[in-house]
Parts: C-alpha cells; structure tokens; sequence
C-alpha cells in the first residue's frame, strides 16, 4: 500500500488576487514536501495570479468549484474548459458549504464530477454528516448514500484517481477536530464503499483526506491512520501553520 499523500487548502472565500499572490508567497518555502502532493484550491478570480506566483514550485493550484456544463448561458459560473485553459489540476466538488448555502445535492455533485474527468480535473469530492446525524448514529449509512450517488457512472480507472475529501460538518470552522478513531472509521467505511462499488485495487488506490479543523498539531497522528491520506484544510491554509501540516512527518 503506498498511497501518495494529498494535503490540500481551501481558501473559501478569502484572499483578492494581491492577497493571493502575497500569501504564495510566503508559503511557498514552507509547503516543500517530496511525499505529499500539495493544492491550493482558491477563489476563481485568484487562480491566475496564484498559478503565476507558483511556477517553478511544488505547489498545485485548484478551484473550488466548477459548473458541470460545457460552455452557454449560466451566468457566474465557471467551465471545466476554463480551467483546463488555465491550468487547473483539481477541482473541489461538493463542499458541503455549497451544499448547504448553494442548493448542491448529490445528484449535481454527480454531475460535476463526471465533468470533471471528462476533462481530466482530480475531483477532490466532499462528503460529511451534520452533528444531528452523527448523534442519530447514521453517519457511515448516509456518507455510503453521499458516495454511491457522486460516483454514480463514474468507472474504475477514473475513481483510481479520484480524491475524496471527508469533511465532518460540526468540525469544520469550529476548532472541533474528529477524534482520531472518529476520522479513520469513517474514512474505512468509505473504502469498503468503493471496493464494494469497484473492485480491491480501486479502494486500495483512491486517496481519501480527513477535513475539518485540521491544524498542525493534529496532522501527524491524523495522517498516520490507515485510510487518511492526507487532508483538506480550511483556516490553517491561509497561514504558515499549512507548512506544519504538509510537513507533518518531518
Ligand atoms: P477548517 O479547516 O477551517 O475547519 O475547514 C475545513 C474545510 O471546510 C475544508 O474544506
């Protein structure tokens, strides 16, 4: 088993393009790191500038969000063939921000993700339960729900490459960290989901990151849990603490 760990940022919305460029900036010496993919997934209007500040590094830029039509009358929104244009690797897909102030379901979230290896964009798809959930005990029957419909017509050679971000809701933003044990069930039981859905070497494949108050202080022992390979990082990717995390086995 040698999954490639993937420690992403998502900026929100955070950061004007000279905010951006400067924020690069400073983290570009801290986020060095030959075992981990690095992403920073920010605001459309950052992403030139930010990739332009990136050159010659390490560091990935991605988007937030994309529309799952090719081109037309959306207004606001933007196309899978305007990232490619840019240079965009990854997109993530299914926040549940989104979900929650933007009216995304699972079924757009399909949508979006089959666009997105259509044009061969990493898909970093979310999925979390809401506190209520986890206090009524369905969590893993509703993230295996979330899964199943966003990988719906998707095949295996594309979730192979696939990454999937579990984003408890009542953890993220508020300083509440899964436990340890909380973070890795989950991301097990997403797993089993996609060998059931696939075969073996697809859920020994597909990188599955844990979301939601990560920092540098929880990364290692986080990170070094069977089925968590890596994480998606909101408030500490806007600082140095993000070096700490993509660093966290040095
Ligand atoms: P925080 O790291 O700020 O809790 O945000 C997590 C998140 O939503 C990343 O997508």
């Amino acid at each position: 088993m040698s999954r490639r760990k993937i420690v992403a940022g998502n900026w929100k919305m955070n950061m004007t393009p000279t905010e951006a460029v400067a924020l690069v900036n400073e983290l570009k010496p801290l986020v060095v790191n030959d075992d981990v993919d690095v992403v920073f997934c920010v605001p459309a209007i950052d992403i030139i500038p930010a990739m332009e500040a990136a050159k010659g590094t390490n560091i990935n830029i991605g988007a937030e969000n994309m529309y799952f039509e090719e081109k037309g009358a959306y207004t606001g929104e933007i196309s899978p063939a305007m990232l490619n244009d840019a240079g965009v690797k990854y997109v993530i897909i299914g926040h549940s921000e989104r979900r929650e102030y933007f009216a995304e379901t699972d079924e757009t979230v399909n949508k979006k993700v089959l666009k997105a290896f259509e044009h061969e964009i990493t898909p970093i798809i979310c999925c979390g339960e809401s506190l209520t959930q986890r206090e009524q005990g369905i969590t893993i029957d509703w993230i295996r729900q979330q899964i199943k419909i966003a990988f719906l017509n998707v095949n295996a050679d594309q979730a192979k490459k696939a990454v999937i971000a579990y984003e408890p809701i009542w953890a993220i933003g508020t300083g509440k960290v899964a436990t340890t044990e909380q973070a890795q069930e989950v991301c097990a039981a997403i797993r089993v989901c996609i060998g059931e859905l696939y075969d073996a070497a697809t859920a020994e494949a597909i990188r599955i990151q844990y979301g939601g108050s990560v920092s540098g202080a929880s990364a290692p022992e986080l990170f070094a849990q069977p089925d968590i390979d890596g994480g998606l990082v909101g408030g500490a990717s806007l600082k140095p603490d993000f070096g700490k995390i993509v660093n966290y086995n040095k």
